[in-house]
């Protein structure tokens, strides 16, 4: 039985094996794997991916992409429906703030749907805290400060 392995993507090209890989109604189309490539070369980028053997199990980045200054953002989340709800997506994104933090970052940012129940439990569990954010209105922005 192979185990679930998490690793650090360290090229851009291993970005491709996220195409087409999806969970409820979230599908990794072109354009985020286009965006995925471009914040992949910020400075500090965090990109981690968890198999089981060849099988994608799920998908955590974090970046530099943010407007304000020293800001982390938690661009993606993507766990495969067939292994949520065990404590993966927690995993990640713990590493994900863990990095954050020895960056030395003010704290992380992202943004979910407002329907999106388990990433907005998700990152209530993590003390993310709502945020105003002045420059998108269609979702919720959750700021987490260290
Ligand atoms: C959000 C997501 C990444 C959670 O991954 P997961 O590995 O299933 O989550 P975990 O097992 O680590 O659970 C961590 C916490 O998330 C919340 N959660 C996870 N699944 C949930 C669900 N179906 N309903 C409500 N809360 C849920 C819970 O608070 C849970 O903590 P608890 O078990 O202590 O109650 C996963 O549901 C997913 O991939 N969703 C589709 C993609 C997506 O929407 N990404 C975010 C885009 S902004």
């Amino acid at each position: 039985m192979d185990e679930i392995k998490i690793t650090e993507m360290k090229n851009e090209k291993e970005i491709d094996f996220l195409r087409n890989k999806k969970s409820f109604n979230y599908t990794y189309d072109k354009a985020t794997i286009d965006s995925l490539k471009k914040h992949f070369q910020l400075k500090d980028s965090l990109y981690l991916i968890a198999k089981k053997g060849a099988e994608f199990v799920a998908f955590c980045s974090i970046d530099r992409g943010w407007w304000e200054d020293n800001f982390f953002f938690i661009r993606e989340i993507l766990v495969d429906p067939y292994f949520q709800k065990l404590g993966i997506g927690k995993k990640l994104m713990g590493r994900c703030i863990e990095h954050a933090k020895n960056k030395k970052a003010t704290g992380v940012v992202t943004e979910t749907a407002f329907k999106n129940s388990p990433m907005r439990n998700l990152c209530e569990n993590f003390d993310f805290k709502e945020w105003e954010n002045p420059q998108w209105k269609e979702g919720v922005t959750y700021k987490l400060l260290f």
